[in-house]
Parts: C-alpha cells; structure tokens; sequence
C-alpha cells in the first residue's frame, strides 16, 4: 500500500463509510472491508476500526467475521458492536440490556491515548442494547457513561489495553453528536497507529493521472458525460492524463434531462477545452420507445440503463470507436458492497451497475478512476481541477434523471387501506387544526433499511412550516402504511383525488421540465440553492377536485450523503412565486411541498 492505510469493517453500511469519511478527512486513506474478507488482506493496513452495526449483536451466537484480526501486529479500535467484540474476544462478558441511546455523557477515568487532550466529561452519543459487564485481563476501563447526575451509571463505555493496542468506544465517535469524535478517530489514526496523513487530493490528482496512463496504455476512453459533477471531474482527470485526442466524451440527450440541460452541457465541456471528440446524440426517441407503457418504477430504471448502454454501443460503433474503454464516473459508494444493501434489500438499483455493464466490467473494459470518492472528496477534486463553483456545487440529479420524477400510473385508485387509513389520518392532523387527506397512489419510501411503497398525506392548513413538519412526524409515528406527508400549497382543501392513466411521454416531461425549471431558478434567486441539497420536482397524475391532469411537488432537502435527509423550508417570497407560476402551467391540478424526512420517505419519489 502506497499511504498509510485504515480498514473500517463494514458491519453496517452507514456506520461503516461515516467512519471513512472522517479517517480521510485527516488524509489518511480508509477502505471498507467485509467481514469476511480473508486475512490476507488485512496484513497491509496500518489499523483496523470494527464499526457497528443496525442488526448484528455481540451477545450469544457467533457472528462470523475474520476472527484472525486479532493474531495481527496491528491497532484494532471497535465501536458499538465493534466495542463489545472486541471484550468478548479478550475474556469480557456482554449480556442483553443497559440499553442507552442518544446522547450522554462520558466520564473519561483513565489516562489513554485515545483521549488525549479531552475533558474529564465528554459529550457522547449512544445507540445500543447490549452492554460490556466485564473485561478481560489485559484490559482496563477508561470511560463510564451516564445520562444527567440522576441517571444509571454505565460501567466499560470504553475500553483499553495498550499493551495489546485493541481499543473499543461503547458509543460512535463518528457521528457528529459525539462533540469530540473526531479528535478521538485522529488520536487513534495519528498517533496509536502512526499513519502518516499523506492522502492529499493534491497527491490524489497526480497518483491518478499516471494511474490511468498505465491502465489505458495506448488505448482511448470513451466516456458517457452527462453533465453531472461526477462524470465532469472524471472527464477532467481522463483529459489531463490522456490528452483530449484520446478522450472521446458522449453526451447522450436521453429526454429525461432538465430544460436546456444538453445545450448547457455541450458549451461547458467545450469551454473546458474537452471539444475536441465530444459527441453529443439526440437519443429522447429511443428512451420514450423503451419506456413506452411501463408504470413500475424499477422497470423504468432497467429500461433506462439498458437504453443508455444500448445507445452507447451503437454510438460507438458509428464512431469507429467501439474497442474503446467504457468510462464511468461512479464514485465510492457506489461500487463496494456495503452493509446496508449487501444484509437487506436493495432500495434502489443504480444504473451504472446494471447487468450489461457489470459483464464489461467483468470483461476488463471499464475505468472508473473516481471509484475510490465520496462525493465531498469528488468536489474537491473538482476545485483542484479548476473547475467552475457553480459546477462543483451543482445538485446531484439521479442517472435516470426526470425518468423517477414522472409518477405514471394504471388509473386506478389504490384504496384498499383507506377505511382503516383515513380516520387515523385525519385524529393526528385534527391535533394540530390541520385537514389531511391520504393520496390513493403510493410512493417509494425506506422503513428500517427496507424499501415501502406507501401512501403519501395531503395536508391543509394556513399554519406556519414548522408545524406542518410536526404533524407529519406525528402522523408517521401514529399511522401505519403512510410514508410521505405534502403541504398543500394550491390553497384550499381538496377532497377528490382520481388517479389518471399515465407513463412517460415526451410532453408530461416537458411539462415537467417547466415546473423544474421554475423551482431551480426560484432556488437561485432566492439565494437558497447552495443551502439545500437537492430538490426534486415531481409530478403525479391525479385530477384534483375534477380539474386538471397533474400535480407538481416540490421536494426540498438537506442532507449530508443522501441516506438521510431532512426537509428544507423554502422562503415565503419563493413559495408564492411557485403558487403563481406553476398552477398556471397547462393542465396542473394542485401544487404541493413535501415536508418528508428520510426515512420514512426516500429523497426521490420512486
Ligand atoms: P433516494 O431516493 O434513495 O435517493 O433517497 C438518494 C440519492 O440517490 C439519487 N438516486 C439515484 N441516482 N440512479 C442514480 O444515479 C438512481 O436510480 C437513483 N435513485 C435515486 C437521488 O437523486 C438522491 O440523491
């Protein structure tokens, strides 16, 4: 290994990269293992953290992970479920109970290492139903943990042995309620692992580019450039190591983009200087064919990710450019398999990973040269490469673009559940004066890691945003099968709701292109772009009240990696702007913001 290296073990896909993340940001370089990657491939590393975990527990049966971590010369710091194995394996006992969860507060009574320069009492938080009762010999205690002066005293919140160097926090010091996390990752990183902070994006840049001169040789890369920040910054990189003769970069109009998006994308990668080979194919026709008639979402998706490469193909073929490599410009995330999706359902399927390009992958024909980046490290690196602010801090737009933000539908109304639905609707909204309606479509959502296609709730009410926001959290938390709540903002309150018979044409997508485009420069204007993660504008066939054919959602968030989100409230001067413009649009029957978290909705509607 070139840098001083972390392994994170992965027992849970979101404890797993926030730990990562915060390593890299020390620049020491961090990689996700499995927990049953053979030994050997541990040996190189310079320390090993064991992230927690959602779903394993330390208690009783074994759970299977390489056990033959512990033989190796190298720091081991657990947490969590990391914390208790760690015990267990030196002679601890765990037992079933003691749970705490949420923040607390740590009283360190040790001197160690990995709490140099802390106070006596820290804030940590916690999340955990068993607990370490007793520690082998080797170890000692250097923390307890304790809710307020009134609360149980919780013995062995952290661990130590530095004689073995095997380490374990009860609670995770990489989320950001844990106040001084960070420093305690660094202490581990830094100074009991002695890892040189030597991962520089600096360095990144120049190790890649001779990187991908020795992987391509005297080869060319063909890339498919959307136009998003990913596939910009590895145009980038391919052109500063390749040269813009061997670069050819496709842009594919697939008609799911946003309004003038293609002509935008064209002009910048021109302007980047990456003209030279760039092909640019009107492919709306083939993409409205493929999904001609399709209603179900993840057919959809197959339907767009086969077109793309479908068209790829004979793109390249008519370009004499066929034995080409595929590049791609998936990121981290995307490419290992993680505890979230690897031991539960898959939420989504990403196109970039559909069957046909996995055989080239298996074929040896693809470069992903991004595929080590989160996408905070992606636009870094696109700042290191000059590329413009507005281009780095561009929302994310999903591959299958404007393809999951047209609801489409049979026409008929799903409203098996209403009977028992509605009247319990309608008590959690009546607490807060609020009128409700349940929807009778349904929506993608993700209830404990498992994808939920469930009813979304209208809510009407002239009240302010932040308790529309909590008479949905009451309404998730009180009725079972609702996963979104919208605000009503078309005024009124509605009580007819007929779903239309709809699928993806070339006029609901530029209907929907109006409605996004109005929402996007209503961000701009109003100085609220670069605060909001990403904001979806959706549209569902539904006649409301007997009038009109579609109605526009906005969705607002705030988020840090996508895998969770929290809703973003939108100036009230932009709000009544959307009233005005959008319901004016041809055939729009209602206007609605969505005030949904993640989970128990997803950020996309489908
Ligand atoms: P969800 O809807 O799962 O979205 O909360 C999380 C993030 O992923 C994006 N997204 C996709 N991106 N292909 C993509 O490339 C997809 O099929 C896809 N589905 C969702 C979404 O926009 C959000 O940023």
């Amino acid at each position: 290994m070139k840098h001083d290296t972390i392994a994170v073990i992965d027992f849970g896909g979101q404890y797993a990269h926030l730990i990562a993340t915060k390593v890299r940001r020390l620049q020491v370089y961090a990689e996700i293992r499995q927990p049953e990657d053979p030994i050997e491939m541990f040996r190189e590393y310079k320390g090993i953290i064991i992230s927690g975990s959602p779903s394993f527990s330390a208690f009783g049966e074994d759970s299977g992970y390489t056990k033959a971590i512990y033989d190796l010369p190298i720091p081991i710091l657990g947490f969590c479920f990391g914390h208790q194995e760690i015990a267990k394996h030196y002679g601890g006992k765990i037992v079933h109970g003691g749970k705490e969860w949420g923040h607390t507060e740590l009283h360190v009574c040790a001197d160690s290492p990995v709490f140099k320069g802390l106070g006596q009492t820290e804030q940590v938080w916690m999340s955990h139903f068993d607990t370490v009762t007793e520690i082998g010999p080797d170890f000692e205690e250097i923390g307890w943990s304790q809710l307020g002066q009134e609360g149980d005293v919780h013995r062995f919140a952290a661990i130590a042995s530095d004689k073995l160097k095997r380490y374990g926090f009860q609670f995770h010091p990489e989320v950001d309620d844990t106040v001084n996390g960070e420093k305690m990752i660094r202490n581990f990183v830094l100074d009991v692992c002695a890892c040189l902070p030597t991962w520089t994006m600096g360095n990144y840049v120049e190790e890649q580019i001779g990187r991908i001169r020795e992987r391509v040789g005297n080869d060319s890369v063909f890339l498919l450039a959307s136009g998003g920040i990913d596939s910009t910054v590895c145009a980038v990189l391919l052109g500063r190591a390749l040269g813009p003769e061997r670069l050819h970069l496709l842009h594919v109009d697939n008609g799911l983009m946003r309004k003038d998006e293609s002509r935008a994308v064209i002009e910048r990668f021109m302007q980047m200087g990456l003209g030279r080979n760039l092909h640019f194919v009107d492919a709306s026709e083939d993409f409205l064919r493929a999904l001609k008639g399709l209603i179900e979402p993840e057919k959809k998706r197959l339907a767009i990710g086969n077109t793309f490469i479908a068209v790829f193909e004979r793109e390249a073929k008519a370009l004499g450019i066929a034995g080409h490599l595929l590049g791609q410009g998936t990121i981290y995330p995307d490419t290992i398999e993680t505890g979230a999706t690897k031991r539960s359902d898959t939420i989504k399927t990403h196109h970039n990973r559909v069957p046909l390009v996995e055989e080239m992958i298996k074929q040896g024909r693809v470069i992903e040269p991004l595929a080590e980046l989160y996408k905070v490290e992606v636009r870094e690196l696109g700042e290191r490469l000059g590329l413009d602010r507005d281009m780095v801090w561009k929302h994310p737009f999903p591959g299958p673009g404007l393809g999951v933000r047209l609801l489409c539908n049979s026409g008929a109304a799903d409203t098996t559940e209403f009977e028992r639905m509605l009247p319990e609707v309608k008590t959690a909204a009546g607490k807060f004066g609020i009128e409700a309606e349940v929807l009778p479509i349904r929506s993608v959502g993700v209830k404990a890691d498992l994808r939920a296609y469930e009813h979304p709730v209208l809510l009407s009410a002239d009240r302010p945003w932040e308790k529309i926001v909590e008479a949905a959290g009451t309404i998730f938390r009180d009725v079972y099968g609702i996963n979104r709540c919208v605000w009503n903002l078309a005024g009124g309150s509605p009580r007819a709701f007929e779903p239309l018979s709809a699928t993806v044409t070339r006029e609901r997508l530029d209907l929907l292109r109006e409605a996004d485009a109005l929402v996007m420069d209503g961000l701009r204007r109003h100085n609220v772009y670069d605060e909001i993660w990403q904001c979806p504008t959706v549209l569902v066939p539904l006649r409301i009240d007997g009038q009109g054919r579609e109605m526009v959602i906005v969705r607002p968030i705030h988020s840090e990696r996508a895998m969770t989100a929290r809703p973003a409230r939108l100036p009230d001067a932009l709000i009544a702007e959307l009233k005005r413009d959008i319901l004016a649009l041809p055939g729009v029957s209602g206007l609605g913001l969505d005030v949904t978290s993640k989970p128990p909705g997803t950020i996309e509607w489908e």
